[in-house]
């Protein structure tokens, strides 16, 4: 089985090359350098320069895989609304070509595509099921949405198979690039710098430790067509973790700023389909705290 991980040097995906490498399975990593910051962890013999913008190109690199997993493209709601163009031609002129270059394959190719769940359902109050309403406020959601749009029409008339993962917010090692919440904290935790809280804390994210998702996205290799909340089922306000933040160090400091219009206010999502195709029980997932403090021992150790 060859696997192909497009947007592979990123942080999701140089946790998940590392994962399937220790599997010994037969893994190359397509990425155009935007992020390069992981480079050097990987062998130089299995990353191949391409952008997914650039059709030609893309097509003879990706000749041969028997699985694809796309996790490239703009990565960030508030980057998104920045730069709408650019979020729309990264992500869905991306995958678009994808498709289009599996649709004429010979071979039977499988793609695994991350989409998103904390930023497709929009504020939904209550825990967001796959077959939930889907109302994405920043384009970086909407994209996402397209995507599997586009995706279930290239399954209904070409057989093309994409199984589609909304992962919930994802945290862990190899994130030194990410802005994200958790990684931010603890940056700032390190270089003794004050934490800007956007909001007034009480909005509440899944979080999902990068070293279950990379299992589940292995697991999922055998799913069917579809789309599949990857989340742990738990959510946290962010002034909750700040608390787990204030037992790592108690002179954590942090000031609250005004709320952006495009992020959700609350993201709840309902796992039971994933704990029921994977058979895996709510156990499996690490504990907030437990990865946060292993997250942070790597900052410790290689930052
Ligand atoms: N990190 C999260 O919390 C999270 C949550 C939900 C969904 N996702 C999705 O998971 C995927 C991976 O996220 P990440 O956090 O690892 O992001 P990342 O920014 O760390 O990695 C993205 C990678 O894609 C590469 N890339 C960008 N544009 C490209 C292009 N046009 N052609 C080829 N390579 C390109 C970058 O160089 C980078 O290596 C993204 O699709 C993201 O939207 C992430």
């Amino acid at each position: 089985m060859k696997i192909a991980i497009i947007g592979g040097l990123g942080f999701i995906g140089t946790n998940l090359y590392k994962y399937l490498k220790e599997k010994k399975l037969n893994v190359k990593i397509l990425d155009n350098f935007k992020v390069k910051i992981n480079y050097k962890y990987f062998n130089k013999r299995d990353i191949i320069y391409c952008d997914t913008r650039n059709l030609s190109l893309l097509k003879k690199k990706l000749i041969s895989f028997d699985i694809i997993i796309n996790l490239a493209g703009q990565t960030g709601v508030l980057e998104s609304d920045k730069r709408p163009n650019y979020c729309i031609s990264q992500n869905i002129v991306g995958f678009s070509n994808i498709l289009n270059i599996v649709r004429r394959n010979k071979k039977k190719v499988k793609i695994i595509n991350a989409s998103t769940g904390g930023a497709i359902y929009g504020d939904n109050i209550n825990a967001s099921r796959e077959d939930s309403h889907k109302f994405p406020i920043s384009y970086y959601g909407l994209t996402k949405k397209f995507n599997e749009e586009i995706s279930n029409v290239f399954f209904k008339l070409y057989k093309v198979e994409t199984v589609n993962l909304r992962f919930s917010n994802v945290y862990g090692e190899y994130s030194v690039h990410k802005k994200s919440f958790i990684h931010n904290c603890i940056k700032n935790i390190l270089l003794n710098k004050k934490i800007l809280i956007f909001g007034d804390g009480k909005q509440t994210r899944d979080f999902i430790y990068v070293q279950d998702l990379v299992k589940l996205i292995y697991k999922s290799f055998k799913l069917k067509h579809g789309s599949y909340n990857i989340a742990s089922g738990e959510s946290f306000s962010v002034n909750q973790i700040l608390n787990i933040m204030k037992n790592i160090d108690v002179n954590l400091k942090y000031a609250y700023a005004k709320k952006n219009p495009t992020e959700v206010k609350d993201v709840k999502i309902n796992n039971a389909k994933i704990k029921k195709f994977l058979k895996i029980k709510s156990s499996f997932f690490t504990p907030l705290n437990k990865g946060i403090y292993k997250t942070l021992e790597w900052y410790r150790k290689f930052t």
